[in-house]
């Protein structure tokens, strides 16, 4: 274990967070959301009221343990309530880090949500096994990999604490996007690289006003991450220990830990298709295999800064959920149905920035009649049929072509999930 690096993260604990704010709202993101675990590592059929066990590897201040905690101890309400209550649900979350001081933000995160399914650990994720943890149906580590000595030995070690249908989410930094951190990050040890952390962000800060125009860092918009708080300009530029990753990369970590790369996120941005629209060159990659696809989408977009991605210990069965029959039950993450059917019915178009890109999407016909019905309750044949009553036009088939359609759009960009009704 590097004691620099969990000196820093005893210094300024990361994401910098306020307990007082869960009062507020819940920090969501990706990876780790339960309707994506659901759908990229369960095929959408997991049942989260029965026991579900997560480790959170380098937890930080607790962004994902909170999430996971928070979303597992309500659908154990729920399936508590359809059973007729009683149920035990809720799951269990452990939460591991080095840091002490960011440990003590996420307890204390989670002592203001009231949650009772998070067990706290201080130590290292290499030394998991000799912890005692048990073993784990989810293991999130996101931001943690590229910033260990050996990242190899680390997802290695994460491997063998999953049960054999587990899976994790993950995220690394993305090589091309993090152009020009590296450079800067040698230039400011070449400068203070000896001084205390609270000196070196004193000089990190008077030397970003300096930069001249053609600076790669600062001709990157991708990153901004440093004009937070102290704690994020330390995490990018002040780093004891970091590396990035290309796709490639990340597929060949993946590989060595003996897991399955199941889907990068949001997958749209890993398709050529996204940003190249002239036919010949389209044809020509299609006879990529989809890791050479993703591969090259990454370079042609250039603005990749991290790649957050899923992985199944799963060697054998498609861990992904399709929308494939009448019985699936679209859900979408965030985003309300009837607010986005509204937002696309003038131009059937859904726009959205990417780190510094702005890419628009065409959406079916259908999509404003379709959107209000999803309710993440309501299965695509009842959707189908209750478009059907109003115009009989909208068959199965020609419903489908047009659900698929949007479906491609919207789970590309990571709003729209499948899951499939409980037995
Ligand atoms: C960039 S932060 C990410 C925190 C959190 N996962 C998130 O995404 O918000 C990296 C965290 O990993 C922890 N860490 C680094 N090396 C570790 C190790 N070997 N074992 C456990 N935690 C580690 C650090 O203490 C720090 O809290």
């Amino acid at each position: 274990m590097s004691e620099r690096v969990r000196d820093q993260y005893e210094a300024y604990p990361y994401p910098s967070r306020d307990p007082a704010e869960e009062a507020r709202r819940l920090v969501v993101g990706s990876p780790s959301n339960l309707m994506e675990v659901n759908h990229y590592l369960y095929a959408g059929r997991r049942d989260f009221s029965r026991p579900f066990r997560a480790l959170v590897a380098g937890g930080g201040t607790g962004d994902a343990a909170i999430m996971l905690a928070q979303q597992l101890s309500d659908a154990g309400q729920a399936g508590g309530r359809e059973s007729g209550g009683g149920a035990a649900g809720g799951g269990e979350v452990v939460y591991l880090d080095l840091s002490q001081s960011s440990r003590a933000i996420a307890e204390a995160r989670a002592v203001a949500r009231g949650l009772t399914n998070l067990r706290f650990v201080t130590g290292s994720l290499l030394e998991a096994e000799s912890l005692d943890l048990g073993v784990f149906d989810y293991i999130d580590c996101c931001g943690v990999l590229h910033h260990l000595a050996d990242p190899a030995a680390g997802l290695a070690a994460l491997s063998g604490l999953l049960k054999h249908d587990g899976g994790m989410g993950l995220m690394v930094y993305g090589t091309l996007g993090r152009n020009g951190v590296y450079p800067l990050q040698e230039m400011l040890r070449s400068l203070a690289g000896d001084r205390s952390l609270a000196d070196q962000v004193a000089l990190a800060r008077r030397l970003l006003k300096t930069l001249p125009s053609s600076n790669l860092f600062a001709r990157n918009p991708v990153l901004r991450d440093h004009s937070g708080s102290d704690a994020e300009l330390v995490d990018l530029l002040l780093h004891s220990q970091d590396r990035a990753y290309l796709v490639e990369e990340v597929a060949a970590l993946v590989e060595g830990a003996g897991l399955r790369l199941v889907s990068f996120i949001e997958p749209i941005r890993y398709d050529p298709a996204t940003y190249v629209k002239d036919p010949v060159i389209l044809k020509e990659l299609s006879s990529l295999a989809p890791l050479e696809r993703a591969a090259f989408a990454e370079k042609l977009a250039g603005n990749i800064k991290t790649h957050i991605f899923y992985a199944s210990k799963n060697q054998i069965e498609d861990t992904v959920a399709a929308p494939v029959g009448r019985d699936a039950i679209p859900c979408l993450r965030v985003l309300e149905g009837p607010q986005l059917a509204k937002a696309v019915q003038r131009d059937l178009t859904l726009k959205g920035e990417f780190d510094g890109l702005s890419l628009q999407f065409a959406l079916p016909r259908l999509a404003p009649a379709i959107l209000p019905w999803v309710d993440g309750q309501t299965s695509l044949g009842r959707i189908q049929e209750t478009l059907q009553d109003l115009d009989p036009r909208h068959d199965w088939a020609s419903f489908k072509v047009q659900f698929d359609q949007l479906y491609g759009v919207l789970n590309g960009l990571n709003h729209l999930f499948i899951r499939y009704p409980l037995p």
